[in-house]
């Protein structure tokens, strides 16, 4: 088409901003304006501290910036000129009423319908970007469609599959595209019109998959299940490891040679943590007993159940093996971010380890490269959430706060500590000098990793007493078995 395209998206974040950045970077002819409520991340977008760390992001950002793309808090202007109207808005799990503590809170969701109802002057495209409960589509038709003063509104489902950390390539080269629309000649009409005139522009035919509706919607609930769940299933191999002497490393690298499995998303650790996993399962979980499939539902809920398993076990082998007491004890915390190459630490696994750990009454020091203090202050100030009593937070007690340290080197986190505990797979830690922190830890120095990261055989050479999550205990473990 000769006319030129504008897109806005309503919702600045880590999927908003990385997306739309490389929209405006593929189709140079489009102009995209990212809009969100929050003017302190807007003012960030528009300067030289993005607010998120993305490999990549800060050199996209900068040759489109200005050019065909622009962050602003002017909302309703920008939806008003808008031919195509991507919302990525969070869409967090409800923490009270029906549905709490599984359902998604799609509040932010429908106000922003209701916005693009208001303003609209000409027909608009509205994508959904943000993961959202299968049948969303209907209800955000209805609310366009009952305030809609004439004008055409076509709902497309268009989830996104990036993944924090690796977003630009992931953009750049997805696996697949999935456009999900009516399957009437206007909602076709729209789903050729996303194709053709965004991602055709760079992403090859057949990459682009187009569905209807609900299998869109339902496709990307079903992929982080099926994500989340070869991790729970080779963490739940780990611990039986841990008790046979196999070794999960060598388990996975043989599973995973079977073509049928693949070698992917198959390595052993402290349990998955992000935004989506624990969310998005929880909602299809959610979905799965509204539908009357109690079965489906439990099956699915088991993938939390040993992540959370998994996370207290893990606490359970450090206490254990320091002579079932922590208290007072300093225990180095090495990453607290979800995974290496993001700042990112919503549910990141740190925060229940680091829970256990003060509920043991230890001093613990963190230190992460992307993570600031007051991040971690706040996260561990949230009580944590519990999913089968929603209406009860459990508070974390004043003292916490006396118990934690946020510091900016390795080194220093574990200077005079009894145990290290290795919680994000950054690349930085297989290279510390590990000779130089045992000198300055308290004996016997213990090395808890929790990503598989280091060697143990080069740390226990050192003199460290190490534990690898899924690898053959050392002997001092084994006299000490971690019961869960
Ligand atoms: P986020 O919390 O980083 O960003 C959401 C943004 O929307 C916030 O900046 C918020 O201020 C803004 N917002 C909320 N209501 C608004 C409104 N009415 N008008 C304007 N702005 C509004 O969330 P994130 O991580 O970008 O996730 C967004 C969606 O994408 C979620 O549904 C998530 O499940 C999904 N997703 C996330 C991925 C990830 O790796 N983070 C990957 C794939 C999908």
């Amino acid at each position: 088409s000769q006319k030129m395209v504008k897109i806005c998206c309503i919702g600045a974040g880590y999927v908003g901003g990385p997306t739309m950045a490389v929209i405006a970077l593929k189709c140079p002819a489009i102009e995209v304006v990212v809009v969100d409520i929050s003017k302190p991340r807007i003012d960030a977008w528009n300067s030289d501290q993005l607010p998120i760390y993305e490999p990549g992001l800060d050199e996209v950002v900068k040759e489109c910036r200005g050019r065909n793309l622009f962050f602003s808090t002017d909302v309703e202007k920008h939806v008003a000129e808008a031919d195509i109207i991507f919302v990525s808005v969070n869409t967090p799990t409800k923490t009270r009423g029906l549905g709490a503590g599984k359902a998604a809170d799609l509040t932010y969701w429908e106000s922003a319908a209701r916005m693009i109802a208001d303003v609209s002057k000409s027909d608009k495209i509205v994508v959904e970007k943000s993961t959202v409960p299968v049948k969303t589509a209907e209800a955000i038709e209805k609310i366009l469609t009952h305030n809609s003063k004439g004008i055409n509104y076509q709902i497309l489902s268009n989830p996104e599959f990036l993944a924090e950390g690796t977003a630009i390539k992931d953009l750049f080269k997805p696996d697949r595209v999935l456009i999900g629309g009516r399957e009437t000649p206007e909602g076709k009409k729209a789903v050729q019109a996303l194709k053709e005139e965004v991602y055709a522009h760079w992403v090859p035919e057949d990459r682009i998959i187009t569905t209807n509706l609900w299998s869109a919607e339902l496709s990307k609930l079903a992929a982080n299940a099926f994500l989340a769940q070869r991790i729970s299933s080779v963490n739940a191999i780990s611990a039986l490891c841990e008790a046979t002497g196999a070794n999960v490393s060598e388990v996975a690298y043989a599973v995973g040679k079977d073509t049928r499995i693949g070698p992917k998303f198959l390595n052993a650790s402290v349990g998955f943590g992000g935004s989506c996993f624990q969310k998005d399962i929880l909602n299809l979980v959610y979905i799965c007993e509204c539908n009357g499939l109690p079965e489906v539902a439990n099956y699915w809920k088991q993938v939390i159940k040993i992540n959370d398993y998994q996370k207290s076990r893990f606490v359970n082998r450090v206490v254990s093996s320091m002579f079932n007491t922590v208290s007072g004890k300093k225990i180095a915390i090495l990453g607290f971010a979800f995974k290496k190459d993001t700042g990112d630490t919503r549910e990141t696994p740190a925060i229940d380890v680091c829970h256990g750990l003060l509920g043991d009454k230890a001093q613990i020091s963190i230190y992460d490269p992307q993570v600031t203090e007051d991040q971690i202050q706040r996260d561990l100030s949230m009580g944590k959430f519990d999913w089968d009593h929603p209406r009860h937070l459990q508070p974390t007690s004043p003292t916490a706060f006396k118990q934690v340290s946020v510091v900016w080197d390795a080194y220093e986190a574990t200077k005079g500590a009894h145990g290290l505990c290795i919680l994000t797979e950054w690349d930085e830690f297989k290279t510390l000098d590990y000779q130089r922190i045992f000198d300055n830890m308290q004996k016997p120095a213990f090395v808890f990793d929790g990503r598989n990261v280091v060697d143990p055989e080069k740390l226990r050479e050192i003199g460290f007493i190490v534990y690898s999550i899924g690898k053959p205990l050392d002997a001092w473990l084994k006299d000490m078995p971690a019961v869960a």
